[in-house]
């Protein structure tokens, strides 16, 4: 294997030695295979192709300072995945079989792990697709769900700094009623454009409000918010958000900080008042906000006054990481540690 250099990974990805794979035929999940090929051999009508069955997940393993492998709330991941394949009509892959092929295909590439110090981790990357042919518009009847890992940088290179978010209004992420709920990949192709344009315009994400009033907020790019103001861990509720596990261990870590935690509408004007902002999720835990501008009416909302994440998000991403790394006890049942 060529050297990695493990302190200067972006988050691409890089060949691994394994990928785990299941196939769903006749009404039932087979047997767990071992694969080390990248490719995958399928009917040009398959429903993921034409009618977008498709649906992942996102987690990470960790290389811990006892030398310990140690996974976070995979469980958590399975049943994401299950209310998605109830959202587009495939087949549930059970928990038991999901964090089974997780520990199969974590162990299976250990050697990609990086270790710990380097700030990278190893992402895993649950697939799911209707590989059944259709051509007229129904669920297929065959599926294969997958994972493969790749080892990924940290996010933030230069250290936990704050970010800069800019609102667009021309273009919705989800429906109220649609996807937004659920990982699936048409959320993401509808994100594009309005992630590009804020890219364009210097800032690190989009930032979406809810699409049928455009008053209330909903997501950052691909990550939850949560604001910070009077001893409260404010967050939005949404139909149409993704609900982010980190987000859910946010708030049971800021509950035990001694914080309330209010899961309500946010109207965009209450972004002034926020002491301290963030944008969470697996890739980053939390993306302290710096900034949200609005394209559209020019307002400012500068929620970090010197620049710099506040003390509650860097005491609540602090805890975090400490569980994620087995540093701090695992009080909530959330890691599974790998022998
Ligand atoms: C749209 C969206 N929202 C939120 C999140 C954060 O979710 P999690 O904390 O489970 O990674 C993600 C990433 O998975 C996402 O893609």
């Amino acid at each position: 294997m060529k050297e990695i250099d493990w302190a200067n990974l972006s988050f691409g990805y890089i060949q691994t030695d394994y990928n785990v794979r299941c196939y769903y035929r006749d009404g039932k999940w087979g047997e767990i295979e071992v694969c080390s090929s990248e490719s995958i051999n399928l009917h040009m009508a398959a429903t993921c192709l034409h009618y977008g069955q498709e649906a992942f997940e996102g987690q990470k393993a960790f290389r811990c300072p006892d030398g310990k492998i140690r996974l976070f709330r995979i469980e958590d991941n399975a049943e994401r995945l299950q209310s998605t394949c109830r959202g587009i009509l495939m087949p549930e892959v059970p928990t038991e079989l999901f964090c089974e092929m997780v520990k199969k295909v974590v162990k299976l590439n250990e050697r990609f792990i990086p270790p710990y110090g380097s700030g990278a981790s190893l992402y895993i990357r649950p697939l799911l697709i209707g590989t059944g042919a259709q051509v007229g518009v129904h669920a297929a009847d065959e599926y294969l769900f997958l994972i493969f890992v790749t080892p990924v940088g940290p996010y933030f290179k230069g250290g936990f700094a704050t970010n800069d978010y800019v609102i667009i209004r021309e273009f919705d992420r989800a429906a109220p009623l649609g996807t937004g709920r659920y990982k699936v990949g048409g959320n993401y192709a509808a994100s594009l454009r309005a992630n590009k344009m804020a890219h364009d315009a210097g800032y690190s994400c989009e930032f979406y409000l809810d699409a049928r009033e455009k008053k209330y907020i909903d997501e950052c790019g691909a990550a939850n918010f949560f604001g910070i103001k009077e001893g409260k861990y404010i967050t939005p509720e949404s139909s149409s958000i993704l609900p982010s596990i980190t987000n859910r261990s946010l708030q049971q870590l800021a509950r035990d900080m001694g914080l309330t935690v209010e899961c309500r509408q946010i109207p965009e004007e209450e972004l002034a008042t926020f002491e301290e902002a963030g944008a969470c999720g697996t890739a980053a835990v939390i993306s302290p906000i710096g900034r949200i501008d609005d394209m559209e009416s020019h307002k400012s909302y500068v929620i970090a006054k010197d620049g710099k994440p506040g003390p509650v998000s860097t005491q609540l991403y602090n805890k975090f990481r400490n569980i994620q790394y087995g540093i701090e006890p695992d009080t909530h049942g959330w890691i599974t540690v790998l022998d």
